[in-house]
Parts: structure tokens; C-alpha cells; sequence
């Protein structure tokens, strides 16, 4: 069948990637998908039972690192637009081990930005119609002050807000972690590709995500998960840190609308207008999660426990996601609280997807499947 569009979308075993896969395939049949992923821990392929055996859809094990590979995938599938989404995508991973950021981030970014560059160049049309779209982080801004600590309503927002000062596309990078160090360097790469040889990029710097096929080991579904063991829920510091957060499939729906009709060389923060301290998020998850699962209200409220802060910590992340409804009509569908719940449901309803990756049978399967250690 002659597709047509051929369409790399890297990291799709992991927690969004999944979602722009499964949106991607089912919504353009006319599209071949090729979803190239390494399955490092974060990666699993039962995020994708569902969509596995439609006919446009490809998957590729591979290391975006891998220079020749990735050329060879451009060349075999005939590749006209890149969605890129893998990385090593944990803070508290990157404060222990920075080089594997700098490593699949950084590199793995080049590589990928390079192979597209050498294949779209040895055709004769080269970049005519052609896109490499890059997803990145807020967390490349750095972080806002806390001047609201109780919180108002404002102009941008009919949800609460924390301070006066709001992310934009205009706002200096100025990273902190290793993680939102490696996601800097991988955009400011992205727009030199732009700038020196004319590769038609777009950038996005999206929120904090939840939902479905999250891996265990970011807030949301940690707590859900512990709730359900009766675990302590480790909040770190005092729980004032304040994250702006945006339904999954809401981000899908973004990057679709961006792929498509997103100005080449321009940048969207994409942003769900919903700031919530973690503590008082937290206190949501419990009381959500206790009524799911049939408890009293309250019963896990003595599992909160404060723990010694994260390095570095940022403080207020928060997204004016403006620029994109303005200029492209996006808007979250979601309301917080709609979401909170489908989230903490999905989990509960999903338990052997959890108790998988948290015993490592997981690990066990692909071992069995592709041989060695995985990455
Ligand atoms: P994730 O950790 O759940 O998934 C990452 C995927 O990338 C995994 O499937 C993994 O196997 C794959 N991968 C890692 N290294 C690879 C390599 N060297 N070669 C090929 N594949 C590799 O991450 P996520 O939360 O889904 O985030 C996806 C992207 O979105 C990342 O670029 C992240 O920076 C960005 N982002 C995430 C959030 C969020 O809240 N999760 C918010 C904004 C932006
Ligand atoms: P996380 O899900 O790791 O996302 P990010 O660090 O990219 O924002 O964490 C969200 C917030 O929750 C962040 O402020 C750190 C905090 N946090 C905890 O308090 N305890 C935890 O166990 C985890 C994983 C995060």
C-alpha cells in the first residue's frame, strides 16, 4: 500500500508516545506510523495491545543514539515526518545518573536531527513538505516565584494560580536539573538544524502530564499505587512545590493539531491552565483513591509523609498556553477534577498493568523476547 504520509514517532512505547501512537494510527489510516523505541525501562509494549496488529502501524526496536540505524529506518519507510518523543524523562534518575540524560537526550536528538537532515537532503524535492517536530518540557524555563502562596484567580486562568510571572514562548531558558538541562541542549539543537541548514522543526514545551500508562515511578501513579498497598507516600520537602498539569490526551491531541498546522520554526507552550501545589494535589489523589477502592474517608491520610527535599528542587512551574489557543484554537477538554478520577480509575482497573512493571516481570518478557538486558 502506498501511504501517505510515512511518520517516525520515536518513544512510543513510553507514557505519551503511546497516546500520539494509538491517535496517530487509528485516526490516519491513510498514515504509516513507524514507532521506533529502545525499551528502556520506561518503554512497554503492552501500552500498545491495542493498536498492535493494525496495518499501518511499525514497530522498531532501536536506540536513537544509533547513527546508522536511524538512517537506515528513514530509507526503509521512506520517513516525511518525525515526532519526537523519546528520552529519558525522570529528574530524580537524572540527579543519580546525568550521563544517560546527556547521552539519549542530547545525542540521541543529533542523531536523529542529523539522519533526517542526510536522508531529506538526497531527495529531490529535500525539505519540501517535510517536518521534524521536537516535544520538550516547561521545565527548560526553569522556575517561577511562589508570590501567590495561598493562591488566586487570574485573567489567564479559572483555575487557581500561584504567582504573577507565567512560562512563555518569549521566556529565557534557564534549566536546572540534569533533565531539564539535556531537554535545553536537545532544543537548542533543534532550532540550529533550523537555523544553519534550513530543516523545518517545530518545538513544543509542554506541562506536567498524567494519566493512563504513566510509569510508577512519577507522582500520580506512585501514589495511587502506594494508596493501594497501604505504603507511606513520600512528599518531599513540605509539599509546596506547584506543577502545572495537563490530561495525556490532551497533550496527543496538541501535537496532532501542531504537526499538522504548527508554523515551521516557531515554538508552543502547551499548558493544561492548572496549578495545583502537590500537597494539596496529593490530598485529592488520597481522598479519590480511598473512595474508589471503598475505603473511609481519610484512611490513607496517615500515609502522607514528608521526606527530605529533592535537589535543586523548582519551585512553580506554570504554562501560558495562550499563543497556542490564540494562533491554533487548542484548548484542554479536560476538566482536573474529570481527569483525576479516569486517572486513579484506570489504575485501579489496571492493577496487572502496575503489578507488571513494579515485580520486573516485565523485564523478564522482553528479555525472553529480544535476548540480553535492556537498556
Ligand atoms: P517516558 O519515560 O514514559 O518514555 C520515554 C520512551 O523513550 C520510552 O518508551 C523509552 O523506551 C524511549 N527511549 C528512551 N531512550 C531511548 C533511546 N535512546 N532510543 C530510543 N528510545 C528511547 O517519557 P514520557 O513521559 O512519555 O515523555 C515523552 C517525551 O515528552 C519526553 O521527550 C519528555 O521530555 C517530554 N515531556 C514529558 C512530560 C511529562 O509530564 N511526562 C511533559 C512535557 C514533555
Ligand atoms: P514528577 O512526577 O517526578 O514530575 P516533575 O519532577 O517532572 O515535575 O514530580 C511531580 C512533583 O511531585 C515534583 O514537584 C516532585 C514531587 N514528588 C514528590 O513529592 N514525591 C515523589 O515521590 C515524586 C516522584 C515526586
Amino acid at each position: 500500500m502506498n501511504y501517505k504520509r510515512n511518520i517516525l514517532i520515536t518513544g512510543g512505547a513510553g507514557f505519551i508516545g503511546s497516546h500520539v501512537v494509538r491517535l496517530f494510527v487509528n485516526k490516519y489510516p491513510e498514515y504509516r506510523i513507524v514507532n521506533l523505541d529502545k525499551l528502556t525501562y520506561a518503554g512497554n509494549l503492552a501500552n500498545l495491545t491495542d493498536i498492535v496488529n493494525a496495518p499501518n502501524y511499525v514497530f522498531v526496536r532501536a536506540d536513537i543514539c544509533d547513527f546508522e540505524t536511524v538512517c537506515g529506518i528513514f530509507r526503509t519507510y521512506g520517513i516525511d515526518g518525525v515526532i519526537h518523543l523519546a528520552a529519558e524523562s525522570h529528574v530524580d534518575r537524572s540527579i543519580k545518573d546525568p550521563f544517560t540524560f546527556a547521552r539519549t537526550n542530547v545525542m540521541g536528538t543529533l542523531s536523529l536531527l542529523q539522519a533526517a537532515k542526510v536522508y531529506w537532503e538526497s531527495l529531490p524535492e529535500r525539505y519540501g513538505g517535510k517536518r521534524f517536530y521536537h516535544i520538550s518540557t516547561d521545565e527548560v524555563y526553569g522556575a517561577l516565584e511562589l508570590t501567590r502562596p495561598d493562591g488566586v484567580r487570574s485573567d489567564i486562568s479559572a483555575h487557581m494560580v500561584y504567582g504573577d510571572e507565567f512560562f512563555r514562548e518569549t521566556t529565557r531558558y534557564s534549566p536546572h536539573s540534569p533533565y531539564s538541562a539535556s531537554k535545553a541542549s536537545s532544543d537548542h539543537f533543534v532550532r540550529a538544524f533550523h537555523d544553519t541548514y534550513g530543516m523545518p522543526s517545530i518545538v513544543t514545551n509542554c506541562s506536567n502530564n498524567y494519566g493512563p500508562y504513566q510509569f510508577p515511578e512519577k507522582l500520580i501513579p506512585l501514589f495511587i499505587n502506594n494508596i493501594r498497598h497501604n505504603r507511606p507516600l513520600p512528599v518531599y520537602g513540605r509539599g509546596e512545590n506547584v506543577r502545572d498539569w495537563l490530561y495525556v490526551e490532551d497533550h496527543a491531541r496538541a501535537i496532532d493539531l501542531i504537526f499538522h498546522e504548527g508554523k515551521v520554526a516557531d515554538t508552543y507552550n502547551i499548558g493544561g491552565f492548572n496549578e495545583w501545589k502537590n500537597i494539596d494535589l496529593i490530598k485529592v489523589i488520597v481522598k479519590t483513591t480511598d473512595r474508589l477502592l471503598g475505603h473511609p474517608e481519610g484512611y490513607s491520610d496517615s500515609l502522607i509523609t514528608f521526606v527530605t527535599d529533592r535537589a535543586g528542587h523548582d519551585l512553580r512551574y506554570a504554562i501560558d498556553a495562550t499563543k497556542l489557543h490564540r494562533e491554533l484554537g487548542w484548548s484542554p477538554s479536560l476538566q482536573f477534577e474529570e481527569g483525576i478520577e479516569k486517572t486513579v480509575r484506570w489504575y485501579l482497573d489496571n492493577q496487572a498493568w502496575v503489578d507488571n512493571i513494579t515485580s520486573g516481570e516485565y523485564e523478564k518478557y522482553y528479555e525472553e523476547m529480544y535476548g540480553g538486558r535492556r537498556g
